[in-house]
């Protein structure tokens, strides 16, 4: 039997029709609108892709957008200026910084200077903090939409074994903080892991996301495991055409797993959607309002 296919395409556009909903709710019945502001610095192509999708997901929940692109030499002192102007905007409810930031800048300091409660990406030191300390935060997107899809799938988590593949701020570690939170086994691996293979193959669920097009494979696998693909690749197909894919060899992979993400339609699209969320989430602590249920960690 083959593995169950996730669809994340499909459990993203639910995500996005309940945070609608919400919003519908929160400016009939409170007169507030959530605001989702994007700041890209320069003119990376893959970024602009992104923060375009954003922009156009966010309006079509409901909640305004605001996008301020600024030139590439943009100065610290002036990027940091927009953030203080922003996380003192009544109408600004959450704020990304897309990554990664042109080389004179510094991440860590500017991400850390955007208010912990708008932190949407979940990045900010203090966010970091709560997280692995098991209290309120916001939870990075990508990490967040896998746990709604584990969650979906095998109901309770607990006591299952996971094995997170990478170990990236973005991804890994809060992946495994919060499968930890949902009583996993938590086991980081890596490409330096020795018998990485060996490792992966105890895992009744395997998070990959170490960047590296198709590494992991069906021989490593454990029969019936739950396989998440975080990774997007572009790779040189057949007949030299551009085609995408994860972390995981999606074939062989699907032929032993109980539950497989697809790339895409897997992880990908649910990223956006849990910024919609966060963001939305972010908006109700701002006005002391009862969250969403079902969209936070
Ligand atoms: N660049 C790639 N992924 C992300 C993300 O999740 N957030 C931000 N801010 N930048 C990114």
């Amino acid at each position: 039997m083959g593995a169950t296919v996730i669809d994340g395409k499909k459990f993203a556009a639910g995500v996005r029709e309940q945070v609608a909903a919400h919003v519908t709710k929160l400016k009939s019945e409170n007169g507030i609108t959530p605001g989702l502001a994007v700041v890209l610095v320069g003119e990376d192509p893959a970024s602009q892709v992104y923060v375009r999708s954003k922009g156009k997901q966010t309006v079509e929940v409901g909640m305004n957008s605001y996008e301020h692109r600024l030139d590439a030499d943009t100065s610290e002192a002036d990027l940091l200026a927009l953030i203080a102007k922003l996380n003192n905007d009544p109408d600004v409810h959450g704020i990304l910084v897309q990554l990664p930031l042109p080389a004179h800048l510094d991440s860590d300091l500017v991400i850390n200077s955007i208010d912990p409660a708008k932190d949407v990406d979940g990045f900010h030191i203090s966010n970091v903090g709560l997280l692995g300390t098991g209290q309120k935060s916001m939870v990075p997107c990508t990490p967040l939409g896998c746990l709604m899809m584990l969650r979906e799938h095998h109901g309770s988590l607990s006591g299952l074994s996971a094995v997170v593949v990478g170990r990236s701020n973005i991804v890994g570690k809060p992946m495994a903080q919060l499968l930890l939170g949902d009583s996993c086994t938590v086991t980081i691996a890596h490409s330096r892991t020795k018998d990485l293979p060996e490792v992966v193959r105890q895992a009744d669920i395997v998070v990959a996301a170490v960047g590296r097009p198709e590494m992991v494979t069906g021989d490593w696998i454990k029969p019936g495991a739950t396989v998440i693909d975080v990774g997007i690749n572009r790779i040189e197909g057949a007949e030299g055409k551009a085609r995408l894919v994860g972390d995981c060899h999606y074939e062989s992979c699907a032929a032993v797993a109980g539950a497989i993400t697809p790339v895409p339609g897997g992880v990908g699209p649910m990223t956006i959607a849990c910024l919609l969320a966060n963001t939305l989430t972010a908006c109700c602590r701002a006005n002391d309002l009862a969250e969403p249920e079902g969209l936070t960690a």
